[in-house]
C-alpha cells in the first residue's frame, strides 16, 4: 500500500452548521492525517476554475453558486491509499445512497449540499492540491 495525498473540501453547508470539527474527526478516524488546512471564501472565478471539468453539466451554475455561498475549508489529507480511503469515508455523492457511518450519510443535506468534496483519482488530487496550496504550506 502506498502513502498518498488527496484533496478535500468541507463545503458551505457544513461550515454553516459548525461541522468542521466533526467532519475532520471522521477523516482522522479513517486514518487520514490533515497535513494542510485553510478556511477560505472561494471566489466565483476560483469555483468556476476548480469545477471547470463539470462546466457542461446542467448543475454547473448551481454548484458554483453553492460553493461560494459561505466559507469552505480546503484540506490536504495524507495516508495509506488516501484517495480511496477518503472517498469511502465520504460516502456516495447523493446522501440518499450513502452507506451508514459515512460523512454524507450522517451530515449531508442533499446532492448539492453534500458537506464534502474529495478527489476522485491520484492524478486529480495532485491538480486540486496545487490549485489551493503551495508545496511549503503542506507539512507532512
Ligand atoms: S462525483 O462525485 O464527481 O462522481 O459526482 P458527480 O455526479 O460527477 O458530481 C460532481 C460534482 O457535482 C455535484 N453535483 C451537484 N451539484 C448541484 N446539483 C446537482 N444536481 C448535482 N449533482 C452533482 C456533486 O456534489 C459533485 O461535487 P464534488 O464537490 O465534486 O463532490
Amino acid at each position: 500500500m502506498a502513502t498518498e495525498r488527496t484533496f478535500s473540501i468541507i463545503k458551505p453547508d457544513a461550515t454553516r452548521r459548525n461541522l468542521t470539527g466533526a467532519i475532520t474527526a471522521k477523516l482522522e478516524e479513517a486514518g487520514l492525517r490533515v497535513v494542510a488546512s485553510r478556511r477560505i471564501q472561494m471566489t466565483k472565478e476560483q469555483a468556476e476554475g476548480f469545477y471547470g471539468v463539470h462546466k457542461e453539466r446542467p448543475f454547473f451554475n448551481d454548484l458554483v453558486s453553492f460553493m461560494i455561498s459561505g466559507p469552505v475549508v480546503v484540506q490536504v489529507l495524507e495516508g495509506e491509499n488516501a484517495v480511496a480511503r477518503n472517498r469511502e469515508v465520504m460516502g456516495a455523492t447523493n446522501p440518499a445512497n450513502a452507506e451508514p457511518g459515512t460523512i454524507r450519510k450522517e451530515f449531508a443535506e442533499s446532492i448539492e449540499a453534500n458537506s464534502v468534496h474529495g478527489s476522485d483519482s491520484l492524478e486529480n488530487a495532485a491538480i486540486e492540491i496545487a490549485f489551493f496550496f503551495k508545496p511549503e504550506e503542506i507539512v507532512g
